[in-house]
């Protein structure tokens, strides 16, 4: 089969496209997938580039979406048979996603939504898994909650944006200006422009001074130490990004607020609440691009390059 296999760590140019055996069945529960799209998160480029070796031995096939159709199950199998249609996110440190086959646990997979392409259905499982992680399952977000969603326009925004609004809660997000309208078509209140304004400031203004309930940190950085000032009492903040650095955490202290540290691996079960948004149509994934499997490094350049021509506005897609 088809697969991009990066044999050293380094830039897009280690993505190779290569013929590497299919994979197939050798134990009870498993099941074989024919992959019909994939996208690009940042956690592929951090593995791609090397900041993962601890994880994985090369060479490594990455990628942590999948949508597809099943191929072949094994005997134990019960949930699944030939020819469903499935999305999922594959067991982080196992082989990935950029593949034309994949093998995968029974227990790892999900239905497709009905009404999704296969390119819309690989947009959403490992972000699908992390938003319900970050709102429901640590913040607990309720309707009438505020919530400030940092980098309103990736991947792990724009879906956040729209299950918090499903979710009941008034949103204030960061975006370019360019992005403005179609953040607010999403569901955001309040778009602030990240590179023109103080986001601390423009929510303390913005609410009187008492802060936010809740907010999402998809950027790093010096948020941890930042955002508290934008934090109403008893409030949380959740974080999906490691940073190697201290952090000075004294507001946190004063607003006698909470850390949650998020990192996704099996999210099957909360995947199952985003399809169920899907279906309902309170939710839709977000394309910012589509590429064939074949410009893999061009996508990859899309994800990394800050100076890009066009902001990034929600998932790049990989169809095979
Ligand atoms: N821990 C986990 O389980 C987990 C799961 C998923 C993702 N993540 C991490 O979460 C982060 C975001 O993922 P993603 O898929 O959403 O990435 P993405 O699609 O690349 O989105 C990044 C967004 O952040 C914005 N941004 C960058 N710097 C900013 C700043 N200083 N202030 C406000 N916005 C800023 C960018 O806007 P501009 O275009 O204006 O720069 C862009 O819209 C990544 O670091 C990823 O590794 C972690």
């Amino acid at each position: 089969m088809k697969a991009i296999v990066i044999e050293n760590y380094g830039g897009p140019e280690v993505l190779r496209l290569k013929e590497v055996p299919t994979p197939s069945i050798t134990d009870h529960s498993q099941v074989l997938v024919k992959v019909r799209a994939t996208s690009v998160n940042p956690l592929d480029y951090q593995i791609r580039r090397g900041d993962y070796t601890s994880l994985f031995d090369l060479p490594i096939i990455t990628g942590h979406d999948i949508s597809g159709d099943v191929i072949a199950v094994g005997e134990a199998v019960k949930q699944w048979r030939p020819g469903d249609k499935v999305y999922y996110s594959p067991r982080f440190g196992g082989t990935g996603s950029y593949a034309a086959y994949h093998l995968a646990e029974e227990s790892s997979l999900s239905r497709m939504p009905d009404n999704l392409s296969y390119e819309e259905a690989a947009a959403m499982p490992l972000i699908g898994g992390t938003v319900w992680e970050m709102l429901a399952v640590r913040a607990k977000l309720k309707k009438g909650d505020t919530i400030l969603i940092l980098g309103g326009a990736g991947g792990v925004g724009t879906l956040a944006i729209q299950v918090a609004k499903a979710l009941g809660a008034f949103v204030y997000t960061t975006g370019q200006s360019i992005l403005h309208e179609k953040l607010q078509l999403l569901g955001a209140d309040v778009v602030i422009d990240h590179h023109k304004k103080n986001y601390v400031e423009e929510i303390q203004a913005y609410t009187k001074g008492k802060g936010v309930d809740v907010i999402i940190d998809t950027i790093g950085g010096s948020t941890l130490s930042d955002s508290p000032l934008a934090l109403a009492n008893y409030g949380s903040i959740v974080t999906l990004v490691d940073i190697a650095q201290p952090q000075n955490l004294i507001h946190t202290w004063e607003k006698n607020a909470t850390y949650h540290f998020v990192f996704t691996r099996q999210s099957r079960d909360e995947l199952h609440h985003i399809t169920g948004l899907i279906e309902t149509k309170h939710v839709k994934p977000i394309i910012d691009s589509i590429y064939p499997i074949e410009d893999v490094r061009k996508a990859h350049q899309r994800m990394e390059d800050t100076k890009r021509d066009r902001p990034l506005f929600g998932k790049i897609v990989l169809s095979l």
